[in-house]
């Protein structure tokens, strides 16, 4: 059976091609975006600091993945990148199936790109000291369950794991830039929070597709389904930033699912299914594991780098 529909796609394929080859040739089609008006600017001054704070999370991801997937990070991979910043602490390679593995490594490298993208467009700071040992996820695991599980959680031990320590990531970054957007005033910085924003969204919703398909198993040796570790960790993000619900499992009671008809959640979203924004201190106080944008702590146990990071750790 494999063959003839192999054969039956590829032959669509050929047809749609051929369909918008010859649309374009009779329509001269143009792909440039339409002029923007006299008044617009391509960065103001004050998109820049906003974009540069995505650059902590960037950075924490790119280590995150890369060495998850490679068992090398950004030095490696592209140390001009770092900037000079420390290496991270304690990231190393972990115990994926070749599926996982070859996910992580492509997520990896996208966040190589993010940061030479913004780092291009408006400049950028050194990598910030982060803390991706296992103590480090342990922690923030102990944290949202309450009580310190036994043996400690380790990210690197398994697929499930990772997966579960990938879930914290990609998503805060993904509400972060969903934050920044309505703030910024050059076409330029729109165009590439929207763009960082769409490949942010895309990981986020292949981690939490993973995560559903083993939702109801256990993740061993503790006692408690994947499910339940999913909506553990979105309870500690919404108590740490303090501002509401904008953080919600991969299986949720109906009223905070799609029209409240759905308790799958495979994605995060509001009552309208939008994406939840957050602030910059809301980001903080989530990635220090603190509460509190003023105290770094957790991954990023000297606080952020960048303007927007560093006003806070001044007022403190
Ligand atoms: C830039 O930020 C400053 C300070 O917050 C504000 O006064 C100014 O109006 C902003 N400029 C633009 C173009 O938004
Ligand atoms: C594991 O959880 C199930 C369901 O919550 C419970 O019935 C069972 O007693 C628990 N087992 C242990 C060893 O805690
Ligand atoms: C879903 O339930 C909430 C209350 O929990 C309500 O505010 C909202 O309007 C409902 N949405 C729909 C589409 O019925």
């Amino acid at each position: 059976m494999a063959t003839p529909s192999f054969f039956f796609f590829f032959v669509l394929l050929l047809a749609a091609d051929l369909v918008s080859l010859s649309i374009s040739q009779a329509t001269n089609a143009t792909c440039s975006p339409p002029p923007q008006p006299s008044s617009a600017v391509p960065i103001d001054p004050n998109d820049t600091d906003q974009i540069q704070f995505a650059l902590n999370l960037e950075h924490l991801e790119a280590e995150l993945f890369l060495f998850g997937a490679l068992g090398r990070g950004l030095d490696s991979v592209a140390p001009q990148l770092a900037q000079g910043g420390p290496p991270p602490v304690g990231a190393q390679k972990a115990n994926l199936d070749d599926l996982t593995r070859r996910i992580i490594e492509e997520f990896g490298y996208q966040e190589v790109g993010h940061l030479r993208a913004i780092k291009s467009t408006v400049n950028g700071f050194p990598r910030p000291l982060l803390d991706l040992s296992s103590g480090s996820f342990a922690k923030l695991f102990d944290q949202a369950f309450g009580y310190n599980l036994d043996p400690p959680f380790d990210p690197y031990f398994s697929t499930v794991n990772f997966l579960l320590a990938s879930y914290i990531v990609p998503y805060v970054g993904l509400v972060a830039y969903v934050g920044t957007a309505p703030n910024l005033n050059g076409y330029v910085s729109k165009g590439l929070v929207a763009s960082l924003l769409g490949v942010e969204a895309g990981q986020d919703a292949v981690i939490r597709t993973l995560l559903y398909e083993r939702a109801d198993e256990c993740v061993k040796p503790y006692n408690n389904t994947v499910a339940e570790f999913t909506n553990r960790i979105s309870d500690l993000r919404n108590r740490l930033a303090m501002c509401g619900i904008k953080d919600e499992g991969i299986i949720v009671p109906l009223e905070l699912g799609a029209e409240n008809k759905t308790t799958s959640n495979i994605l995060s979203a509001d009552a309208n299914s939008l994406s939840y924004a957050r602030i910059p201190a809301e980001i903080l106080r989530i990635v220090y594991g603190t509460g509190s944008e003023y105290k770094p702590g957790g991954f990023l146990p000297n606080g952020g780098n960048g303007k927007v990071a560093r006003d806070f750790l001044n007022q403190s």
